[in-house]
This record gives C-alpha cells, structure tokens and sequence, in this order.
C-alpha cells in the first residue's frame, strides 16, 4: 500500500501541493483527476523523488520514501510513466524496452515477453525506431518501458493525452489488463470520466488539496463532479 499523507510542495514561494493525503491499496487502481495546475504531476514526480517535497510523509508498505533517491524508489518497486510519453525517438522499440530494465540485469527475456504479451504490437515493431510510432504506440511503449522494472506500482501521468478516442479506449483497456495481471495503478487524468470508469477509488485534486474523493461510480454520479469535470450536468 501507498500512503501518502499531507504532502506540501513548494516551487520558490508558490504552493504547488498544500495539502494532499491519499492511499492507493494493493491491486487497486486509483485515480487522482483535477484540473490543469491543480498539481496531479507534481504529486506523483516527488513520489518518486524527482521533486522535493517540503512537508508530509510518503510510505510504501513500513518504507517511508521521502528523501530516498529515484533509483531507489524505483528499485522498491515503484515506477512513473511520465506526462507525455518521452521515448527515445532514435532508438528502436526493442532498446527503448531494455532501458526500462537498466536497474536489473536478471531475467531480461521474461519480462520482455511479459510485455510483448501485454503489446503485441510491439513485439511487431520492436526493430522500429520509437520516433516512428503513432502517438498511441508511444504510448504503449512509455508503458510497456514501465513495466520492463517489473514495478508493484505503476504510476501514469496523463497517458490518454492527445490521443484520439479510439485509441484512449485501447489504453485504458490496456491500464486494466496491467492491473489484472497484478500491477497496482496510480493513474492522474484530466479524462476524468475514463479515469473514473475504471478506477476503484478516486480522488478530485483542486489547488493542492483533495475536495472529494468516493469510488469511482460515487464521483461519476456526483454532481459537483459532473458539473466541473464531465460536462454532464443535467442543471
Ligand atoms: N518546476 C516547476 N517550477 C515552478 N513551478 C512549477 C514547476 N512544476 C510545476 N509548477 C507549478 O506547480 C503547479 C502544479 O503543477 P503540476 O504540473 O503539478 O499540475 P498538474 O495538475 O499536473 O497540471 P496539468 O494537468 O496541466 O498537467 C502549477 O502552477 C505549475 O505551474
Ligand atoms: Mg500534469
């Protein structure tokens, strides 16, 4: 379980995050969604100890993460697919997947297959350079370099952005099957609607603090949630 419990993040004299607390259970798939700026990124970038938090705690089972270095929060299992994919363009598939695994030299080829399994279509492509790929297999493949650590928790940051609907679709099938096959999920949407389909719990996240939070069919029905974030509102 991933607990994290009023996180405060500071850039200069601006309050990014001010006060964030929530839990992401084992084996669940929880979703943070809120709007631009509210700090979703920020939130999962000091997760994995990219930015320094200035006040709160984040634990991970007893392991208290705050201060440890990313190799090493990555290294307890714990990986981020970054807010807009950022693939080696000029290398192929194959060696964008490799470098996903860098911190571990054992067991390359399982794991490889494990994501050629997930992706199929990368297994197709792995000689092709990842500058070449569809947006959306690009986004495959931030996933599947993820998954190359062989992660318990999988953090994802904005995957459906820019995407076409279709292919939203496919990744968030995709988000599902990497949670079935065992993988916790933190996902951070500004789709909140996808985001809320398939999350079990959800958090909205508005100026640096949580407002609302309920299972995911709660957020959907809920009409402040409505209102601001799925453009539904019947009123
Ligand atoms: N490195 C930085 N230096 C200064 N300010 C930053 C930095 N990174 C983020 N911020 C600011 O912190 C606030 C939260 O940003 P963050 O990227 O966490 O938001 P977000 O919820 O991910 O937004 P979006 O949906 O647009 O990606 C914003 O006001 C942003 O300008
Ligand atoms: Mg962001």
């Amino acid at each position: 379980m991933l607990e994290v419990r009023n996180l405060k993040i500071n850039y200069g004299g601006i309050e990014a995050v001010r006060d964030i607390s929530f839990d992401v259970p084992d084996a669940k798939i929880v979703t943070l969604v809120g709007a631009n700026g509210a700090g979703k990124s920020s939130t999962l970038r000091s997760i994995i100890g990219l930015v320094k938090s200035s006040g709160g705690t984040v634990k991970w089972g007893k392991e208290v993460l705050n201060g440890k270095k990313t190799d090493e929060i990555v290294k307890n299992g714990i990986t981020l697919v970054p807010e807009g994919r950022h693939v080696f363009p000029d290398q192929t598939v194959l060696e964008n997947l490799k470098i996903g695994a860098y911190l571990r030299k054992d067991s390359l080829e399982e794991d490889l297959e494990r994501v050629y399994k997930l992706f199929p279509r990368l297994k197709e492509r792995s000689w092709q350079l990842a500058g070449t790929l569809s947006g959306g297999e690009q986004q495959m493949l931030a996933v599947g370099r993820a998954l190359m650590a062989n992660p318990s928790i999988i953090m994802m940051d904005e995957p459906s952005l820019g995407l076409a609907p279709i292919v939203v679709q496919d990744i968030f099938k995709i988000i599902k099957k990497v949670n079935k096959a065992g993988t916790t999920v933190l996902l951070v949407e500004q789709n909140a609607n996808m985001a809320l389909r398939i999350a079990d719990y959800a958090y909205v996240i508005e100026n640096g603090r949580v407002t609302m939070q309920g299972t995911g069919k709660e957020l959907l029905s809920n009409e402040d949630v409505k209102r601001a974030y799925l453009g539904t509102s019947a009123g």
